[in-house]
């Protein structure tokens, strides 16, 4: 199908953040644009400050002053909703209330044509039960922006149980010509990008309940060896407590309490205390004026190792390799598979990645007690932190080679305290294991998911690719071993992962 034509008129209701964006948007693909708000002269500012945008952005090149000025002469303001008459879609962008957007829809099924289209960038009502306040529940979809909705590519374009599958391929289209990545979702809680990033939040909140490390560290490593752009906490700083709280709890509640978005207590303690992140000063860090910013716990420089044995053992033994040789650090090469698929011998140190087994258990298992673990990293080869952990009983020295090992080819290690899964590996296995339930459950398709946290949430890599990578048997078995370790319901594996692992299969082909 094609994308809606555009010589027609689209309507956006609510000129706040998110309506604004979104008439910016449509104008710029060459749409007449109409916006109406409630509240008295908004629509005016809003046009106004739109405008504004597109001689900036004039002025930096990214568009001729031609465009620029037809791009703005496209928007007008709508004074009531009977002038929307003629539109061909509608989206709202409006308080967040279901009675709300109901009464608006239905007032606007009086007004405009049948084959105007209707969507709602609802994130967190039900897109069908907005869509049963209509005569024609047919005609209602969600198309669904993420803030900043001129910058952020991704559109989810959700349908309710009664949309018309033919006016989502339409809007689809019509969000890729206007320079978008739209994704399908079914009308679910959360969609997909506030369902599937969940654990981004929840696994690091509990890394940081059960004193893993401080939020500083945690940050830095899910930066530097996760490859996110930003650490979970200073990203809940930014969203605000108050938001991230009352998104997770929706879910959790919405998911009748499934134990894997059980929120935070730590988090309701901040919202309690007022400290809700960049907008009150205070949140995890303290922000403003003055606010110094604290160092992630790094080691302090440890002496080169004597000996080092590289075992075959996937993308951390390859990526390490190849930063010995560029470091020029001698090590020898072991010619099979170690059967716990220890990466390195480091003096009478064995290091593995975490496979979901503490640092503890595992050297308990293998009867070896200078036993360290190596989280997982985006790249092996590039990254510029890695967190480690060491079992119990790991003798100072034994643990003090490896560091030195890997500071010598260039890491800065962090420390954590030696829990199930560590840091990224932890964080990745559960947002891929939440993708996996979202595609087993006809949510959205395993493209979709990836493209959702990519787009939506600047990940640097879908999460259902990324486990591809680590290997899905590998993903299975942390899942399986954080399932044993807590013993928590929170950790059972997705059955489509189970289910690729059994078949050999991966999500991506
Ligand atoms: P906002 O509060 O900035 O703007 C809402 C606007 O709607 C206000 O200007 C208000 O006067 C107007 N309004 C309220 N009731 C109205 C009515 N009955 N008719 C016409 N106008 C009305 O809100 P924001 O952040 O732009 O959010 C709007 C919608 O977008 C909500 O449904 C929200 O859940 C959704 N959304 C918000 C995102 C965000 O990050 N802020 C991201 C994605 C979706």
């Amino acid at each position: 199908m094609a994308a809606l034509d555009p010589s027609r008129l689209v309507a956006v209701i609510g000129s706040g953040a998110m309506g604004a964006g979104i008439a910016q948007i449509a104008a710029a693909a060459g749409h007449p644009v109409m916006l109406f708000d409630v509240k008295p002269g908004a629509a005016v500012t809003a046009i106004g400050d739109i405008q504004k945008t597109f001689g900036k952005l004039a002025e930096k090149g990214r568009i001729s002053a031609g465009a620029a000025e037809a791009a703005g002469a496209r928007l007008t303001v709508a004074n009531s909703l009977a002038e929307l008459a003629g539109a061909a879609l509608v989206v709202e962008a409006i308080v967040e209330n279901l009675d709300v957007k109901r009464k608006l829809f239905r007032e606007l099924e009086g007004v405009v044509g049948a084959d105007c289209v209707l969507a709602t960038n609802t994130s967190s009502i039900s897109v069908t039960s907005i869509g049963a306040a209509l005569r024609d529940p047919s005609r209602l979809l969600g198309m669904h922006f993420f803030n900043p909705a001129p910058l952020m590519a991704l559109v989810e374009v959700v349908t309710g149980l009664a949309t018309d599958p033919s006016l989502a391929a339409l809007i689809f289209d019509t969000a890729a010509a206007w320079g978008k990545s739209p994704v399908h979702a079914k009308s679910t809680p959360g969609f997909i990008v506030n369902r599937v990033a969940r654990p981004y939040y929840a696994e690091g909140l509990r890394l940081l309940t059960e004193q893993a490390g401080d939020v500083a560290t945690i940050d830095a490593v899910m930066r530097e060896a996760g490859g996110f752009r930003m650490g979970p906490f200073e990203l809940m700083d930014l969203i605000g407590h108050d938001v991230n709280f009352a998104v997770t709890r929706s879910v959790f509640d919405a998911f009748y309490q499934d134990p894997r978005f059980t929120p935070s207590l730590i988090q309701q303690e901040l919202v309690n205390a007022g400290f809700l992140g960049r907008k009150s000063g205070r949140g995890f860090y303290r922000h403003g004026e003055g606010a110094t910013v604290p160092r992630p716990q790094t080691e302090p420089a440890a002496p080169l190792p004597v000996r080092v044995v590289v075992w075959p053992a996937g993308p951390a033994t390859e990526g390490i390799a190849a930063r010995l040789r560029t470091a020029s650090v001698p090590f020898a090469t072991a010619e099979t598979p170690d059967s716990d698929g220890r990466v390195l011998g480091v003096d009478d140190a064995a290091v593995y990645l975490t496979d979901g087994r503490s640092a503890t258990q595992r050297a308990h298992d293998n009867d070896h007690r200078d036993t360290v673990l190596i989280d997982l990293a985006l790249d092996y080869a590039k990254a510029t932190r890695i967190a480690v952990t060491r079992s119990d009983r790991c003798s100072v020295t034994a643990y003090g080679a490896v560091v030195g090992l890997l500071q010598a080819t260039g890491f800065a290690v962090s420390r954590l305290d030696d829990v199930p899964g560590m840091a990224v590996m932890r964080t990745v296995a559960m947002l891929a294991n939440e993708a996996a339930d979202a595609v087993n459950q006809g949510v959205c398709d395993a493209q979709a998911a990836d493209i959702a946290m990519q787009k939506g949430v600047n990940y640097p890599r879908g999460p259902l690719a990324w486990a591809d990578a680590v290997g899905l048997g590998h993903v299975m078995t942390v899942l399986d071993n954080l399932a044993r370790s807590y013993g928590e319901d929170r950790y059972r594996v997705s059955h489509l992962i189970r289910r690729k692992v059994w078949s050999e299969s991966k999500f991506h082909q």
